[in-house]
């Protein structure tokens, strides 16, 4: 199985990096050793436009994230919380690669995830991300997970420093690995 993790933040220590490198440990202490976390700075992006895409076309980054994504057969998604709600590079993104047809979000597992610093972990924005995910036929699993305090929340390992929420989320991984099996069977 290969799973893609997406942490939506182009910052060099952003705490959703360091949450998709904890949970890409989990994954493979689980035995799933086909795990990417790409790097979305590499997929920067003008502000989707009506005329630049008929003019040039959906952008080649556009094109490279969403077959990285579309070769995936289970995408989790670690997104920060901008004002309560999705980040606009996100968005952006998500806008982008829905123009392309085939649109890779279509029928695809996608497990949703968040870290902030703040005591709420990123959970209004993950419930904002869910609307266009959804929207674009993306299969969002129904639990997410928000990791409150993130800056406090990994050890020198990059694992969890906290035992339960280690096994929260390993939990949480593996209910999220066995229903993206059953979408894939
Ligand atoms: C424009 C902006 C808006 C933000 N709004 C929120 C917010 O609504 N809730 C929250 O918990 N954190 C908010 N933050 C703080 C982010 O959670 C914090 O910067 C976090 O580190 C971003 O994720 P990253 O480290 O993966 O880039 C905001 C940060 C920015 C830059």
């Amino acid at each position: 199985m290969k799973i893609v993790i997406w942490p939506a933040s182009a910052q060099q220590n952003s705490l959703n990096k360091q949450l998709a490198n904890a949970m890409a440990q989990l994954l493979r202490a689980q035995g799933i050793t086909d795990v990417h976390c790409l790097d979305f700075k590499a997929y920067s992006l003008p502000m989707y436009d009506g005329d630049l895409e008929q003019t040039q076309g959906v952008p080649e980054t556009a094109k490279t994230l969403a077959a990285l994504l579309a070769g995936a057969d289970g995408v989790i998604l670690c997104a920060p919380e901008y004002n309560g709600g999705i980040s606009g590079s996100l968005k952006n993104a998500l806008d982008w690669m829905s123009r392309l047809k085939p649109q890779p979000f279509s029928g695809k597992p996608y497990l949703l995830t968040g870290a902030s610093p703040g005591v709420l972990g990123a959970v209004r924005g993950l419930w904002h991300t869910r609307v266009p995910f959804e929207a674009v036929g993306a299969l969002v699993y129904p639990d997410m997970h928000g990791l409150g305090a993130a800056h406090t929340a990994f050890n020198a390992d990059g694992g969890f420093a906290d035992e339960k929420r280690a096994q929260q989320v390993a939990q949480l991984l593996e209910k999220f690995t066995a229903f993206t099996a059953k979408q894939t069977a």
